[in-house]
């Protein structure tokens, strides 16, 4: 058994801790080459002196002297670099031939193209990096050769409930006629949207079922996460929008779905845990353990389905029409949606304003063809300026 080379960019949110928590128990099998953060200097120091990388990237000159400092005095030699271009360079130069992309939104996207391009395995934790770029981003990985193994644990159930050969086939020559993503409805599942003007970051970021980063969690309670995961879904799979559907599932134990032609519907269960879709794309196609508890199916109350209802979830309407529209939409849609949720997390934006912010930049920016890495980069620039001037001037 070769020992897998792993890169984890992100690796001080919740999904890169999690990777290190499966790789912390398989030093056999992989070997963690280097490790990327923005901000988080002691988390990051104290994971290169646990797994020693060759190379850590962090965001700016100060955070690099910091790190420095504190793997200096361990005496760790771990090249310490810094800024946007050093993220592909942990990419390209490391040595890796695995890379957990979980970065949390649009900076992701450019290190996840570095490591499709370059026919690595890719752990597609970053979904944000194939909203805005699916066509270019699945061009990339065939060019480049490598692997893509959804992390997305709705996106990785479905590619368990499809057959390997599903990468060389169109879905509809195998047989599938629908893809469903389960969502738990987040911690507002059951209030009436008049009652949520007064949500605070803390109660939305109080998940029901899965412990996140903060960002995800109230793309979670707003359902922009799950509209997101639709196109996410569009692009991994190649099925058509109008066969990629939505399913209310409180429990989180069915993680997703395939019906098949003939009646058969498969699905993925398992504890809400993201060791499990982790450790599955890292030893994929073998299984390894994951440090999660047996699912007990005699424990659960019982598992339920619904329609999700749009009217609650203006959001997920948004991501539906911006899906629907394509082009530079969905990259306008999601830069607008982290502009808006970074207000809401650290300025007070009023929650309901999420989605308001969200429609008036999707009406202000007109979407054009999304056929280069330029003109997407140039439609989340547009957007990031015309969300923050609205934000402006809703406060
Ligand atoms: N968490 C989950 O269960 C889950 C499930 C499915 C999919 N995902 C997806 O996985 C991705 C990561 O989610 P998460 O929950 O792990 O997020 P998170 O806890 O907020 O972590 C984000 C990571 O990205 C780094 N980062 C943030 N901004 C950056 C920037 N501008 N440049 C470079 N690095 C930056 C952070 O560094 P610092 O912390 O050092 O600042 C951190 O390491 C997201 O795309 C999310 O949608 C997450």
């Amino acid at each position: 058994m070769s020992v897998k080379k792993v890169a984890i960019l992100g690796s001080t949110g919740s999904i890169g801790v999690n990777t290190l928590d499966v790789i912390r128990a398989h030093p056999d099998r992989f070997q963690v080459v280097a490790l990327t953060a923005a901000k988080q200097i002691e988390r990051l120091a104290e994971q290169c002196i646990e797994f020693n990388p060759a190379i850590a990237v962090v965001a700016d000159a100060d955070g690099a002297a910091q790190l420095s400092r504190l793997l200096q005095e361990k005496k760790i030699s771990t090249q310490v670099l810094y800024g946007p271009g050093a993220l592909v360079s942990a990419v390209t130069e490391s040595g890796c031939d695995t890379v957990m992309a979980a970065i949390v939104g649009a900076a992701g996207l450019v290190p996840a193209l570095a490591a499709a391009q370059a026919g690595k395995r890719v752990l597609l934790a970053n979904k944000e990096a194939l909203v805005m770029s699916g066509d270019l981003f699945m061009q990339a990985m065939k060019a480049g050769g490598g692997e893509l193994l959804p992390i997305d644990s709705e996106h990785n159930a479905i590619f368990q409930c499809l057959p390997d050969r599903f990468t060389k086939n169109p879905l509809d020559h195998l047989g599938v006629e629908e893809l469903w993503l389960t969502a738990s409805g987040g911690p507002f599942r059951d209030m009436p949207i008049t009652d949520l003007a007064n949500i605070t970051p803390e109660q939305a970021c109080a998940h029901p079922n899965w412990v996140m980063g903060r960002k995800i969690s109230v793309d979670s309670a707003t359902m922009m996460n799950k509209g997101l995961e639709v196109i996410e879904a569009f692009w991994l799979f190649g099925l058509p929008l109008n066969q990629i559907k939505v399913l209310i599932h409180p429990q989180s134990v069915v993680h997703s779905m395939v019906r098949y032609r003939d009646g058969s519907v498969l699905a993925q269960m398992g504890q809400p845990d993201m060791r499990t879709p982790i450790a599955y794309g890292l030893a994929w196609p073998e299984r390894i353990d994951a440090g999660v508890a047996p699912l007990n199916l005699t424990q659960l109350a019982g598992l339920s389905f619904s329609e999700p209802n749009l009217a609650q979830f203006p959001c997920l309407s948004l991501a539906f029409a911006a899906a629907k529209t394509g082009g530079t939409a969905p990259a306008i849609l999601n830069a607008a949606n982290e502009i808006a949720v970074a207000a809401f997390l650290d300025e007070g934006l009023p929650y309901l304003k999420i989605a308001e912010v969200v429609e008036r930049t999707l009406n202000a920016v007109p979407s054009v063809s999304a056929g280069s890495l330029e003109t997407i980069l140039s439609a989340d620039t547009k957007a990031r300026q015309i969300a923050s001037d609205f934000i402006r001037d809703i406060r």
